[in-house]
């Protein structure tokens, strides 16, 4: 063999080693890359965020929960700069159908995931209907410090301007965010933070329409970053006392609405049924009705929890104010509304039937 030919293949199989070592260094340094984004997983519950319209214009009448969390996650190709993300359907539903027992099963999946070192915080896509419910069912069940960011979308997958994309980056974005630790559960949606505690729906279709009105929103997410101004004081998480990894039903607890020539036709219906305790959402200072008096007096006799939530959305329902409620053993609800406060009575129910106990949750959590 001439000197030429040596050479020449000498060159060759340098040539090929050092791509090899270029290729291998790429995927070496993408490796490293991926390895220092957060772990975020996405559990999907179905809701507006995964619905689809007739047409790019259909805004309302459209069908939720139809499209998968994977075809979710496909849609935002920008997710995987800022997280390794994975997906779980957990359920495919419109949240008005959302359920204690989906609750249960939620805030268990949520826990086991949270326990493995390889994952750093959760995000769940979900209908906006009951998010607010879900997200306060959480804060007091997820029994981990990591972030879990509750997200939806007010218009369809399918329409223009679709909110969904942009607001589960948001969400991915804040769920892998260090500053999102130990903030309890958060709701994001339109470039805001909100705490789970204070936040409600509070417009039928426009997409600001989560607001944590008087006592205000956590922060915002601008040019990829969860800035924070403020936290909730009550207790979330870990620093609460309910344990929900053993149960498999919570008490029933149902809601009565405060209105002008109001009756004791639903109360005595829930008693019935079966009802553990009973929120009455009041009007005002949670104020009972004359003729609601003996009704709700006769369901604390037999047992029934009754809790004066108000009707108004804001506010701190005073206790001993319009009703006395040492004589007739009530409790309040402090400043949650009637929804959540169902659900606090619910998991309070789960330790205890003593109304001073069940009082202080109210003012705890
Ligand atoms: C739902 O809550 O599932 C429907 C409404 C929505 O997601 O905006």
């Amino acid at each position: 063999m001439s000197t030429r030919k040596l050479t020449l293949r000498s060159f060759h199989s340098y040539a090929l080693m050092m791509f090899g070592a270029l290729l291998l260094s790429t995927s070496v340094a993408q490796a490293q890359d991926q390895a220092k984004l957060p772990n975020v997983v996405i559990l999907a519950t179905g809701g507006t965020i995964a619905g689809t319209g007739a047409d790019s214009t259909t805004t309302v009448g459209y069908t939720s929960a139809t499209v998968g969390v994977e075809k979710l996650i496909a849609a935002v190709p920008e997710l995987k700069k800022v997280a390794n993300v994975k997906g779980e359907q957990v359920f495919q539903i419109a949240s008005e159908s959302m359920t204690n027992d989906h609750w249960l099963k939620l805030a268990k999946r949520v826990n086991a995931l949270l326990a493995q070192p390889d994952v750093d915080g959760i995000v769940i896509t979900h209908g906006t209907d009951t998010i607010e419910e879900t997200a306060y069912f959480l804060d007091l069940t997820v029994k981990s410090r990591k972030p879990v960011v509750v997200v939806g979308a007010m218009r369809p997958s399918t329409a223009i301007s679709a909110d969904g994309p942009i607001n589960l980056y948001n969400a991915v974005l804040l769920a892998g965010s260090k500053d999102a630790i130990g903030k309890g559960v958060l709701v994001s949606l339109n470039d805001q933070i909100n705490s789970a505690r204070e936040v409600s729906k509070t417009n039928t279709s426009t997409t600001d329409t989560f607001k944590s009105t008087e006592l205000g929103m956590l922060g915002y997410i601008q040019g990829n970053k969860a800035y924070f101004y403020r936290q909730s004081t009550r207790k979330n998480t870990v620093d609460t006392e309910f344990d929900i990894s053993k149960l498999d039903v919570l008490p029933q607890v149902d809601i009565i609405y405060g209105y002008a020539n109001m009756t004791r036709a639903a109360l005595d219906a829930q008693v019935a049924s079966g009802a553990k305790g009973i929120i009455q959402a009041g009007v005002g200072d949670g104020s009972i009705a004359a003729q609601m008096k003996t009704p709700l007096v006769e369901a604390r006799k037999k047992g029934v929890i009754i809790v004066r939530a108000s009707r108004v959305g804001q506010g701190i329902v005073a206790r001993n104010g319009e009703a006395n409620d040492d004589e007739l053993d009530f409790v309040v609800a402090d400043t949650l509304n009637a929804q959540k406060a169902r659900i606090l009575l619910m998991l309070a129910l789960t330790k205890t039937k003593d109304t001073k106990e069940i009082q202080r949750m109210f003012y705890t959590y």
